[in-house]
């Protein structure tokens, strides 16, 4: 940790804290009182600003909103049973972060501003971490591209910030996906490995799609043929078949190297699973199913952590799934849970105290 980093704060005068309903926090509708702020500018990064959350006053002409610089990270902070507050492994956020940042041409943040910024910003808001089974603060590190002009050019100017939201199960129940054979998320050359909105704007249709023919997400196969599978809506996506979980490989750059993924990938070989990274097929999954191998299907990202797939649709080919028999992503889920939580020991240190 890197205490040096000097910050500037400003804080509310009147935290909104009491307007929060525990029983009621829909996905990144609340925001804490403060946000962190700080501009790259002249070739360097300017002084780091804690203030009230507020809105931003922008240029028409904000290059971000014409040519889409902007990426983003979502990390978790917890309390434990003694109210310690933790925050689930940032530094692979932080690399992640910069490796987007690599690939759209954008300034790269110094480990302390994102860091001890991070850090400082939670311990000011701490009272905001939910202490509740489910519920955490949800961190949402980003930045995007400054200049006030429509030229088209990497930015010479950015800016960063991290907002806080507190929030509960995002996944009210197990979902309903089919397999997307039109749309595509990512291709190989692309930026599907990126944390960059505009993967997100761009699968906005698949799943609005979806939604009107009564399905929670669509399961995003490769662009070449639509046969290989990527990720499930925002999430990666896993396999059991038999004794091995297998998840597709991040080989081709088009999977996002998810945090929760890599997490899931060792708590499931210390259950005793044998895991595979590798290319896994839309005719593979039948076949398992068919052979009475496909025993489980889950999705893990940061907001939704581990989430139960109960329908997986291919053309007519309908899979259904009784989740209350399933063993391995109720363990994941528990054990991950449970580690955030501090129910149980963090034997891979992955909780990073505030
Ligand atoms: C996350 O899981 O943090 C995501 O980025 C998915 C979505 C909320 C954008």
């Amino acid at each position: 940790m890197v205490a040096t980093l000097d910050i500037q704060v400003t804080k509310i005068g009147k935290s909104r804290i009491n307007e929060l309903d525990l029983n009621n926090l829909p996905f990144g509708k609340y925001m804490t009182d403060h946000m962190l702020e700080v501009d790259y500018e002249g070739g360097e990064w300017k002084e780091v600003k804690i203030r009230p959350y507020q809105d931003l006053s922008l240029s028409p002409a904000l290059s971000a909103l014409h040519y889409g610089q902007s990426i983003f990270e979502g990390i978790k902070a917890y309390k434990d049973q003694d109210g310690k507050a933790f925050i689930f492994r940032p530094m692979d956020n932080f690399r992640r972060f910069n490796i987007s940042a690599e690939r759209m041409r954008m300034q790269a943040i110094p480990e302390e501003i994102f860091i001890e910024g991070m850090r400082r910003l939670v311990e000011i808001d701490n009272n905001w971490i939910p202490q509740k089974e489910d519920h955490s603060l949800y961190i949402r590190p980003f930045m995007f591209s400054t200049d006030d002009t429509i030229g088209v050019k990497a930015a010479d100017t950015y800016k960063f910030m991290i907002i806080l939201s507190p929030t509960g199960p995002y996944y009210a129940a197990p979902m309903r996906i089919y397999v997307e054979e039109h749309y595509t998320r990512a291709a190989p050359g692309g930026i599907g490995f990126a944390k960059a909105a505009g993967n997100y704007g761009s699968s906005m249709m698949a799943t609005a799609i979806a939604k009107e023919k009564g399905y929670d997400q669509v399961l995003w196969t490769d662009a070449f043929e639509h046969k290989y599978v990527q990720e499930i809506g925002t999430m990666n996506v896993f396999f059991i078949i038999g004794n091995k979980a297998i998840t597709p490989d991040l080989e081709a750059g088009t999977i996002l190297d998810g945090v929760t993924r890599s997490s899931a990938i060792e708590v499931l070989k210390e259950q005793g699973y044998t895991v595979e990274e590798r290319p896994i097929s839309i005719d593979e999954i039948i076949q398992a199913h068919k052979s009475g191998e496909l025993k489980e299907l889950f999705g893990t990202g940061t907001a939704a952590t581990v989430s139960m797939i109960q329908e997986l649709r291919y053309k007519d080919y309908v899979i259904k799934f009784d989740t209350n028999t399933w063993k391995a992503v109720p363990a994941v889920k528990k054990i991950l849970t449970d580690i955030r939580e501090g129910k149980r020991a963090d034997t891979h240190g992955w909780m990073f105290p505030v």
